[in-house]
């Protein structure tokens, strides 16, 4: 898409721009005045968000986990000498069942793309954020990067990655004018559960949030600068439990929960709902 350049542009950054909250986090930073950058392999959701949010201003469509993707994002940016304040490191996904009967291919680019993609996206605009002596990145974490998730294994491990390596680096990066929040959201309704082969989630309905509320916590926990963001009551409770009691108990609990998914809802459900 052609880029119009005014000068005296704020730019916000927003990778996984095509998903449920990658858009929320687009409309929102633009709602606060940024001018967006977006990233996404579905370049038709990109161009529709190119009409529906005006102040994208570039969009990149690729898979990010090809290493010319980011080369060539930060080339660009370069050559158009925009350095984000804004970095929303968004783009992730998930797989749902035992370990070791998911293929290694997809565990392989789930680490990839959660741990590799979002450390290199976060390692360069910190970098130049620093020597602008400003700027923010929001790097979606999870509920799952405090406990060990069975059947969501590996990406709990790539979300726990994410949690420890924002944690230390916003605590290395104080007072320098660049700030690092881990934003941890539990279940949000978006594309995520359907991409990770999650079909039947009643169970977790008590605790599912709505992804423009996540979104819009994120930022705020963000613009006040803090390390860590865990949102929802039901949420807080839960990694405040996971952080104080033994670890078998929580992987307990975290087996039992995550058990729960892909399990017809109970029959009594069933007749309860036909006699409604
Ligand atoms: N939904 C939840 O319950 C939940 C809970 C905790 C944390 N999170 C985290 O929230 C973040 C956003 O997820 P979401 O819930 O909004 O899910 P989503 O709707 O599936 O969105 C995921 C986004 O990531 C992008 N993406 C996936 N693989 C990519 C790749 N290889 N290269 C470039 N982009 C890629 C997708 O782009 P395309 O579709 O264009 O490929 C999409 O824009 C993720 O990091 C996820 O782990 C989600």
């Amino acid at each position: 898409m052609s880029l119009v350049i005014e000068s005296g542009q704020t730019w916000a950054l927003v990778t996984g721009a095509t998903g449920g909250l990658g858009q929320e986090f687009c409309k929102l930073l633009a709602a606060r005045g940024y001018s967006l950058i977006i990233t996404g392999r579905d370049s038709a959701k990109l161009a529709r968000l190119c009409q529906t949010v005006p102040k994208v201003r570039l969009a990149f469509a690729g898979d990010l986990t090809d290493e010319r993707s980011i080369r060539n994002l930060v080339a660009r940016l370069k050559k158009l000498n925009i350095v984000p304040e804004v970095l929303v490191n968004n783009a992730g996904f998930g797989h749902y069942g035992m370990t070791l009967a998911t293929e290694s291919e997809e565990s392989l680019s789930m680490i990839d793309l959660n741990v590799r993609v979002l450390t290199e996206l976060t390692l360069e605009f910190a970098r130049q954020m620093q020597q602008a002596q400003k700027g923010y990145i929001l790097n979606v974490a999870s509920i799952a990067s405090f406990m060990p998730c069975p059947k969501l294994n590996v990406y709990a491990a790539t979300k726990a990655y994410v949690l420890s390596f924002s944690e230390a680096l916003h605590d290395e990066l104080e007072s320098s004018g660049v700030t690092v929040t881990a934003l941890c959201p539990g279940p949000v309704k978006t594309g995520f559960w359907a991409r990770a082969g999650v079909t039947e989630m009643e169970s977790f309905n008590f605790a599912v949030m709505d992804s423009r509320k996540v979104a819009e916590y994120g930022l705020k926990a963000l613009f006040a600068k803090r390390a860590v963001a865990t949102c929802g009551f039901t949420n807080k409770m839960l990694t405040a439990a996971a952080q104080i009691a033994p670890r078998f108990l929580t992987r307990m609990v975290s087996r039992a929960m995550l058990d729960q998914l892909n399990r017809p809802p109970k029959k009594e459900d069933k007749k309860s709902d036909q006699s409604a």
